[in-house]
């Protein structure tokens, strides 16, 4: 990336103390960066510690092999046991493990004495049903408990789950049924959205169709709708968990035996199927769980709104919070129902102290407008955490202001599926923040910024995002796939763990993400990343969202497109196109002025809420589109065309 226009991009300078209440009694001091900088492999050792192992680790790190890592090798330990039963034993088992709110309002309170017994129950059930260690099952399940039950059921047998997000097709289920060879599925038969059941039976059915392998469904009734049913393959819930023991003794397994396979679908070629293994994840999960949140069980309530469907419910649904005998908000349904305000009315019901969410959803916040939070009491929250995206500098404001009541700390994380768990951040008690940076590697981590011959930038320059040592929550290949494996994150840059993500460093030396690398535009010789010319764009008062592409310009190379969403109430009049890009040349200098800006109503995202730049690309490139099956909503695509001939 060209030094000289990086110097010129997002000059942000409003920071952030952590408030000096949090910074006396956090769990994670300053002193532990140095701690980790002193011995890397004693401090993971000391974190293994806070797990309750069978057979404590005498081993750290077994890098011999490398990239493939071995993390805390001799030890064995249970995923369930540390997630559930050590805190019964421990005379907590009348805390609340979760407070699960269904879209249509039902809710259910699940202490960590019943989690023991429904997931002990559900371990028997499995077992009837013939899953073993090893086996995998496959969860196509709603955002309901029994979701996390069949994780935690999963992970006590040693059968490592692949969960679908339930927003997938019956395609995407049958190619990873198929390429986990999962011969058990778990779904239901349809789970709330947006004010109605939907249905998710139907599609099991019909990749079982595709797939011949999977021995038995397991069915948790949900919406009551109707359902096919096959005798011989398909068992109710209701029927087969129910009648079972709720005592289950859990079996121990070594620390690198499978714990899940997800998979991540990446820009192209068929979706990786990212493994992860038991200690090191669950060490590094409940670590970072503890030390970005500041956690602490006997007071704070904890919500994470990603869907388990992706990593993020996986580590800071499942794993995180449970390892750590934390209080936690499970909601089933999406946040504008039945009303824009429906999240901070759990937030004021529960009284939620740690949210923890993603860009997109705060963008959709502001653009609903600042009076909707502002009708609840959000004073419990103490420290909010976003993932997933680069969040701008003034969602992040936003953010801070509307919902953290201009007081509560954020943390920025960054991290992917790969990693398993948070790798840059901020740690709240420590941290004087920057609105739209992840700042700096956790304890323990290893990550910097390097240029295309792999040589460290120096502050104030851009070049890639690499992790630089191993760490214990690192993926340990791709299912079946060890070459796709070397070749996807270890091949750009020699023995470095190459992210695919952008990153630059500012003068003190902290990362701010840039974004995917292919979604970096070159305009007349400059790198320009579409994150920033998205931030400037955000930071007008009449923007709520943008997306920027790079089209295909016979002068310029490339020439910067833009899709932009108006917040409520703002009118798309007559000057406002160019406003907005006067706006965006005296934030980033006349290098970045968008040739075009188009105001849209929506903007392509995938289900996970990342947006799909490849699509605003053909667009701006006026191609055919590509292919939209990971679209949320591919009507947008069409509201978006519909648009065209007046901005061209
Ligand atoms: C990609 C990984 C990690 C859980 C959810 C996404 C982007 C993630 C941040 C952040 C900037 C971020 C990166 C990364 N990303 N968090 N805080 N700041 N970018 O998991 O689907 O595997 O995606 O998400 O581009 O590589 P994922």
């Amino acid at each position: 990336m060209s030094n000289e226009s990086l110097a010129n991009l997002l000059k942000e300078e409003r920071r952030f103390p952590p408030p000096a209440d949090l910074a006396t009694h956090a769990n994670v001091t300053a002193a532990a960066y140095e701690q980790a900088a002193a011995d890397r492999l004693g401090f993971w050792a000391e974190q293994a510690r806070r797990l309750s192992w069978a057979t404590p680790p005498t081993q750290t790190l077994d890098w011999s092999n490398a990239p493939f890592a071995k993390w805390f090798a001799d030890g064995r330990l249970n995923v369930a046991y540390n997630c559930v039963d050590r805190h019964v034993e421990n005379g907590l088992g009348d805390r609340v493990a979760i407070h699960f709110e269904g879209e249509p309002g039902d809710t259910r309170t699940i202490t960590y004495a019943e989690l023991q017994r429904e997931v002990s129950k559900t371990a028997n059930a499995l077992t009837e049903l013939g899953v073993r260690a090893g086996d995998r099952v496959a969860i196509y399940l709603p955002m309901v408990p029994e979701a996390v039950i069949a994780m935690l059921a999963c992970a006590r047998l040693g059968a490592p789950h692949s969960v679908v997000f339930g927003g997938f097709s019956a395609d995407a289920l049958a190619t990873r049924i198929e390429d986990a060879d999962a011969q058990v599925v778990i779904t239901a038969d349809g789970g709330y959205r947006r004010g109605k059941p939907s249905a998710l039976k139907p599609a099991v059915d019909e990749a079982i169709e595709r797939v011949d392998r999977v021995r038995h469904v397991l069915v948790v009734r949900r919406t009551g709708q109707e359902v096919a049913w096959n005798d011989s393959r398909d068992v109710w819930w209701h029927d087969i968990v129910e009648r079972q023991s709720d005592q289950h003794t859990p079996e121990a397994f070594d620390a690198e035996h499978p714990l899940f396979i997800l998979y991540t679908s990446g820009t192209t070629g068929k979706p990786k199927g990212i493994l992860h293994t038991t200690g090191g994840y669950l060490t590094q999960v409940s670590y970072t769980h503890h030390a970005v949140f500041d956690l602490k069980p006997e007071t704070d309530v904890f919500w994470c709104t990603a869907d388990v469907g992706w990593v993020t419910g996986h580590s800071y649904i499942a794993y995180g919070p449970l390892s750590n005998g934390a209080t936690q908000v499970l909601y089933e349904g999406t946040p504008d129902t039945p009303h824009q305000g429906r999240w901070w009315e759990i937030v004021q019901k529960y009284g939620v102290t740690i949210l923890y969410t993603a860009p997109t959803a705060i963008r959709a916040c502001m653009k609903w407008g600042d009076d909707i939070p502002a009708k609840f009491d959000l004073s419990s929250l103490r420290v909010l955490g976003s993932v997933g995206e680069p969040i701008n500098p003034e969602a992040w404001m936003w953010y801070r202001k509307h919902i953290g009541a201009d007081a509560t700390p954020i943390v920025d994380t960054w991290w992917q599926t790969e990693t398993g768990a948070m790798m840059l951040s901020p740690l709240p008690g420590v941290t004087e923040t920057k609105p739209g940076s992840a700042q700096m590697p956790l304890p323990g981590i290893a990550a910097t910024v390097v240029d295309d011959d792999a040589n460290e930038v120096p502050d104030g320059a851009g070049g890639y995002l690499v992790l630089t040592e191993p760490w214990p929550s690192m993926l340990r290949t791709i299912w079946g796939d060890d070459q796709r494996y070397l070749d996807t994150y270890w091949s750009r840059f020699e023995g470095k763990y190459f992210a695919g993500d952008g990153a630059k460093k500012d003068d003190d030396g902290d990362i701010w993400l840039l974004g995917r690398v292919d979604d970096v535009m070159l305009v007349s010789g400059h790198n320009i990343s579409t994150t920033e010319v998205e931030s400037a764009l955000v930071s007008h008062p009449k923007v709520a969202e943008a997306a920027v592409v790079g089209a295909t310009d016979p002068q310029t190379t490339q020439a910067i497109c833009a899709f932009v969403i108006l917040r409520g109430g703002a009118d798309e009049s007559e000057g406002l196109v160019e406003e907005l890009r006067a706006h965006v040349a005296k934030h980033l200098g006349p290098i970045a002025k968008p040739k075009r800006i188009l105001p849209v109503a929506e903007l392509p995202k995938t289900r996970s809420g990342k947006i799909m730049r490849r699509l605003l690309r053909d667009i701006a490139e006026n191609r055919d589109l590509g292919d939209v099956t990971t679209l949320t909503d591919s009507s947008v695509m069409d509201l978006i065309q519909a648009k065209l001939p007046s901005a061209a």
